[in-house]
């Protein structure tokens, strides 16, 4: 719901707007600016003497932003994994098989404590500025287990994305064909009423080009938008197959080679990156400017789940694109907001200009290098959604 008649926004030192008509920079940034809401979209944006409103916020010369949109997470779990992930500080390498482990403690949890775990998680990210979260399944990994995890996502966000082919489950050891028939029919059948995009996992240990392209056909038969990991621990097809299928995003995206770069730059296809989680598993950072500087279009997001990456920071992940992929402080905002937008295809949410959805994060600070010079800290005055304070 939305809080009832007009709010201003006023005094906003720097408002970054995401508008491409304005050219103060790739995020479109006003001084000295203000921001009309009504009815919970943007109904006005300006500089200098501000109309009048039935409430008003006084920003004080802070810093107003779109509110991030999150675009790649996993917030439906049972359990942690914080054994696992302590014994890779101290020298293990991360294994696509660890998901496993996650899949049965899901599988024994009850409806509703999975739901708790996740408004916990949607409400810490709220708290970090995230403000439209994309959730996936992929824990369950049976026909009733995957529909039920998307069906408690499905109560947090429209963004659901049915992950049956993360890994093989354990009773399909040794039938990795017969896993993905299954996928492809009675999952995919029972989970559609519940999904708006299809995602698999394209890496050694998960579901080669070949499976993944069926699930993903499958998937688009049936009416869902398609997306991929693609990457993630080591060179693979997975990027040219997310091309070639049209997906809206491929995520990860740790290993580029120049065709890889070549083609995304060359479609329509975001590339997400997921930086927090080769900050967990020790994975290098994608050189983000290879990509930008062919002309491709880049994403960030938090991957948050509990094997990977267990943070639900946008913040942090815009820190370390800067630090160590080579992002400017203006690219990091955009692809965590615009970015993200685009890799969900959608255009009412990430930016500030008449008509978005009125999504606005309020930082306690004057300008967002801080999300990066000041890291750890908590900079988030208010978080906006609909142009209500969550
Ligand atoms: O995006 N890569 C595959 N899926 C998750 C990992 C989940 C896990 O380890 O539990 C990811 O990183």
């Amino acid at each position: 719901m939305t809080d009832a008649g007009s709010l201003l926004i006023d005094h906003i030192g720097r408002l970054i707007t995401n508008d491409p008509q304005l050219e103060t920079g790739p995020t479109g940034q006003l001084g000295d600016a203000w921001v009309v809401v009504v009815d919970g979209l943007i109904a006005s944006v300006g500089t200098g003497p501000a109309p009048g409103a039935d409430r008003r916020i006084d920003a004080a010369g802070r810093c107003l932003l779109p509110g991030f949109v999150d675009s790649h997470s996993h917030l439906v779990f049972g359990g942690d994994r914080a054994d696992e992930f302590a014994a890779r500080m101290a020298g293990q390498t991360y294994q696509a098989g660890g998901i496993r482990t996650t899949v049965a403690a899901t599988r024994a949890a009850p409806d509703e404590q999975l739901l708790a775990r996740a408004v916990t998680l949607r409400d810490e990210a709220w708290r970090s500025g995230t403000t439209t979260i994309e959730i996936k399944s992929g824990y369950g990994l049976s026909v009733d287990d995957e529909a039920r995890t998307l069906r408690i996502a499905g109560r947090l966000t429209d963004e659901t994305t049915f992950l049956g082919a993360h890994v093989v489950p354990p009773e399909f050891d040794d039938r990795v064909d017969d896993y993905v028939d299954l996928v492809c029919g009675e999952m995919l059948a029972a989970c559609l009423p519940h999904a708006r995009w299809i995602d698999a996992f394209c890496e050694r240990g998960a579901f080669d080009a070949d499976q993944s392209r069926a699930v993903l056909q499958a998937g688009r038969a049936a009416g869902l938008g398609l997306r991929l990991h693609a990457n993630q621990l080591g060179p693979g097809p997975g990027v040219q197959l997310a091309v070639e299928l049209g997906c809206a995003s491929a995520d990860h995206c740790t290993y580029l080679s120049d065709d890889d770069i070549a083609s995304l730059a060359g479609s329509d296809t975001v590339a997400t990156f997921l930086p927090a989680t080769d900050f967990s598993t020790r994975q290098p950072y994608p050189d983000a400017r290879r990509l930008l500087d062919a002309g491709g279009v880049a994403a960030l997001a938090s991957n948050c789940n509990p094997g990977s990456s267990f943070t639900t920071s946008m913040p942090f992940c815009i820190a370390l694109a800067v630090r160590d992929m080579n992002m400017t402080i203006d690219e990091a905002i955009w692809a965590a907001t615009a970015g993200g937008a685009a890799a969900l295809r959608r255009d009412d949410i990430g930016r500030v200009t008449p008509g978005a959805r009125a999504d606005l994060v309020l930082l306690d600070s004057a300008t967002p290098i801080d999300f990066v010079y000041r890291p750890g800290v908590p900079l988030i005055v208010s978080t906006f959604v609909a142009g209500s304070i969550v």
